[in-house]
């Protein structure tokens, strides 16, 4: 059926082919309009999707027009992006080796499924990227775009062209291609409301201790407040839903949180991790919302969740993580651990406490109406209700193997 679409109209009136690109309005993608009108003789469908990074500075739809894109256009996602990966990833406390919450990584499903829902309609024959040969994002958009149309091709340019910013800028004016040149950063970034990644320069070298510029979304926990900030979040059946008793949407309350844990200095992550592509890098993240949430969704979890439910659960969060860092979210395993993971968050309702405080986000309370705590079992004081005198019985046949091996092995000396 797709591929019929595509047979009736993947070319216009000129004959020629169409590519979508995903489009940032930065420098590379926008020479890369440029590049692929030169270099493939395509129409380029320039797209650029709000994920919550910030804001540009123009109008990068109008520019990408004006550049030479036949069609361009900037798409809110961001409510997309929330219910379907941010929480699910969320629900899975999902961090690659145990330290970074994804937040490039889960934003990258998203941007490829939109590419390839608009390339069918406009019966565009390539989808074009940005990403360079050495990183992770070239094999999530890649594995994902042809994971869920195997007849759609990748371009990606600065895969292919291998040019210099000064090269590419040279490029720029050669072509009369309008660009917004940035202040030069030594350093990479990739921005979205679940958090920001930093790599690149002096970040190179895993012993350099990360300096004050390499951070923008995040006060430097020395900086940071005397006073502590509490924030109570609010869970219904693991989701986050409320700030402070106040119930607002998902990306309203990710950005408060971001602002306030940020202001606190909380989220910064330092990370040497384990590429896709083989390669061990040394990337920061900065994390706010994203810190505080993981911490206070395993605190309701551990009030309301059985033990070896949450013990179970660990090694499919792993896997899951695993899944969206090494680009298969398409592929056939993600969609039943989101089952599993769902099943296990159907009492995980109540509500977290937290302080934030000098870069931490400390569990400091938790309820909930599906609360497993029995006050009467667990204290120290009067009103016990365990029955004591019930351990004896239990550790009499808890420790019985152990017991019995050390036996029979004196026994043979
Ligand atoms: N290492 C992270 C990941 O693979 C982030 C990659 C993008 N980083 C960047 N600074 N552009 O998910």
């Amino acid at each position: 059926m797709v591929a019929d679409i595509k047979a009736d109209c993947s070319a216009d009136k000129k004959g020629r082919d169409k590519v979508v690109l995903a489009y940032s309005g930065g420098l590379d993608t926008s020479v890369a309009i440029h590049w692929l009108q030169d270099k493939y003789n395509v129409d380029v469908i320039a797209i650029a999707l709000n994920l919550g990074q910030p804001p540009s500075s123009d109008d990068i739809v109008a520019r990408a027009l004006r550049n030479g894109a036949i069609k361009a256009d900037f798409i809110d996602v961001r409510d997309e992006f929330v219910d379907e990966y941010v929480w699910p990833s969320l629900k899975a406390n999902a961090l690659y080796q145990n330290v970074y919450p994804l937040s490039t990584a889960i934003g990258r499903p998203l941007i490829a499924k939109k590419l390839v829902e608009i390339a069918q309609q406009e019966g565009a024959k390539y989808i074009a990227h940005g990403c360079t040969g050495k990183g992770n994002d070239q094999v999530r958009f890649d594995v994902g775009i042809v994971t869920q149309d195997p007849d759609l091709q990748v371009i990606a340019p600065m895969r292919e062209w291998h040019t210099t910013r000064e090269e590419e800028i040279d490029y720029a004016k050669q072509h009369g291609i309008e660009i917004i040149v940035k202040k030069e950063t030594p350093y990479s970034r990739d921005e979205n409301l679940w958090g920001a990644s930093c790599e690149c320069g002096i970040l190179e070298d895993p012993w350099a201790e990360p300096p004050k510029d390499a951070w923008e979304n995040t006060v430097d926990p020395l900086d940071a407040p005397d006073k502590p900030t509490y924030v109570e979040i609010g869970f219904e059946k693991g989701v986050p839903v409320s700030l402070d008793g106040v119930k607002m949407s998902g990306v309203e309350l990710i950005n408060k949180l971001d602002k306030v844990a940020g202001e606190n200095g909380v989220g910064r992550i330092d990370h040497v991790e384990d590429r896709l592509v083989g390669i061990k890098s040394r990337e920061i993240y900065e994390c706010p919302a994203a810190v505080t949430l993981i911490a206070a969704h395993r605190a309701i979890e551990g009030l309301t969740m059985p033990k070896d439910v949450i013990e179970f659960k660990r090694g499919i969060e792993q896997k899951y993580s695993q899944i969206v860092y090494d680009g298969l979210w398409f592929g056939g395993l993600r969609e039943p651990l989101d089952a599993f993971i769902d099943s296990t968050q159907e009492y995980v309702t109540g509500t977290v406490r937290m302080k934030l405080y000098k870069g931490q986000a400390i569990v400091v309370g938790r309820k909930s109406p599906n609360s497993l705590y029995d006050e009467g079992l667990s204290t120290y004081a009067s009103g016990d209700s365990f029955d004591h005198t019930s351990a004896v019985g239990f550790i009499y046949v808890w420790g019985l193997p152990g017991r019995t091996v050390t036996k029979a092995r004196a026994e043979k000396k």
